[in-house]
């Protein structure tokens, strides 16, 4: 007899225990207890403990490309705000006013700022962060005493990273073991289309559909004609990201609904991996697909526990994107596509696990990269979790 459970517990967060079945080897481990995908009080700390103190893809260096230039990112209940300063240096702030506290900049993006102004008194700051002048002020006031609150900022690989803890390890510790992705140029990149989807189902079950290919053959069948879904299964992994690669078969040349690439490869790849595409997710939700001719970019923001927003991106060479016949449909498609199948096998799959009847079942030996995933969450989670 299996055992059934109450599938959200009437209140309360699951305990480290309950997380103790994934911990172990793959072969003897089960995936997640269904309050990991259902539960607002786990939404609500992973939140507080897991978003609030990681490195975050916020967007990338070529959306800030002025001094003026600035982004807001979403991130919780924040939304952080990235400003090139007149000095073109990259800074992000919390959105806040320091003087009632309104949110100073709601757009998502745009240009040619040349102060921060808050829309309620006017006090206003500089893109540098400092307070700057505000309406009828004493001779008093301590302009040194409110500034921006800074939020810490990072660049890898042209994406701009932030993190909310102002303590945060340096970007370049926090990713420290990532596989050396320096011959993909990422730096050099540049968009080439972007589509933002969202989806009914826990951010962790988007994670988890991305590092398996073990649906691949049923329910991608235009991917498996282009990749066999069986030839991934190398494991790369480490503190930030696990992942592996997976081949193109024969006469396949990239991921488009063509199956050949229709723009320059990314100079100086090996023949390795032009036959090759690396998936990597960089903990907690970057997901990086590297083809030989452009890279795929899911960034992946919890709204909720049964919602996620997915930020898709399709990064070309710069080369590509500058070309009058610059042409990346056959890429966006193909992956538009595939999107919609996993973001439909998503949904199935919570609103399977939000039942009375679901009891977290084994790993398949072809999920090592679910299992890694998982393990990772696990970790991360149960400190903060009752024991
Ligand atoms: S709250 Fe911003 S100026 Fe008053
Ligand atoms: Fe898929």
């Amino acid at each position: 007899m299996v055992e059934l459970r109450s599938p959200v517990r009437p209140g309360g967060l699951p305990s480290a225990n309950n997380l103790a079945a994934t911990r172990r080897e793959r072969a003897r481990a089960s995936a997640l207890p269904a309050a990991f995908y259902t539960s607002p009080d786990v939404h609500a700390l992973e939140q507080s403990q897991l978003f609030a103190n990681s490195w975050l893809c916020i967007g990338r260096e070529e959306d800030l490309p002025d001094a003026g230039s600035f982004l807001t990112r979403e991130i919780g209940s924040e939304r952080i705000l990235a400003v090139r300063d007149r000095e073109n240096r990259l800074r992000a702030f919390f959105n806040v006013c320091r003087h009632r506290g309104s949110r100073l900049m709601e757009a998502d993006c745009g240009q040619g700022l040349r102060r921060i102004t808050c829309p309620y008194h006017a006090w206003t700051y500089e893109l540098d962060g400092s307070f700057f002048s505000a309406p009828w002020l004493d001779e008093s006031f301590d302009k040194e005493a409110y500034p921006l609150l800074t939020v810490p900022l990072g660049s890898f690989g042209g994406f701009l990273f932030v993190n909310l803890d102002p303590d945060a390890e340096p970007l370049d510790v926090w990713l420290a073991d990532l596989p050396d992705l320096s011959r993909y140029r990422l730096d050099s990149l540049r968009r080439g289309h972007r589509i933002e989807y969202d989806v009914a189902a826990n951010w962790k079950l988007i994670c988890e559909n991305y590092s398996e290919c073990y649906h691949c053959a049923l329910a991608h069948p235009q991917l498996n004609r282009l990749s066999d879904s069986r030839s991934g299964g190398q494991l790369l992994s480490g503190a930030c990201y696990n992942g592996g690669p997976m081949t193109l078969n024969k006469g396949i040349t990239s991921l488009t609904m063509s199956g050949q690439s229709r723009n320059p490869p990314i100079p100086g790849l090996s023949a390795e991996d032009h036959r090759t595409v690396h998936y990597y997710v960089v903990y907690p939700n970057l997901l990086l697909s590297l083809h030989a001719d452009y890279v795929l970019v899911h960034s992946v923001w919890p709204k909720g526990p049964e919602r996620t927003h997915i930020i898709c991106e399709w990064l070309f060479t710069g080369e590509a994107v500058a070309a009058e016949e610059f042409d990346p449909d056959d890429a966006v498609e193909f992956w538009d596509v595939t999107n919609r199948q996993d973001w439909d096998l998503c949904e199935r799959v919570q609103r399977g696990v939000r039942s009375r009847g679901y009891v977290p079942g084994p790993y398949h030996s072809s999920e090592h990269c679910v299992h890694a995933f998982d393990c990772w969450y696990a970790g991360a989670m149960a400190p903060h979790l009752p024991a």
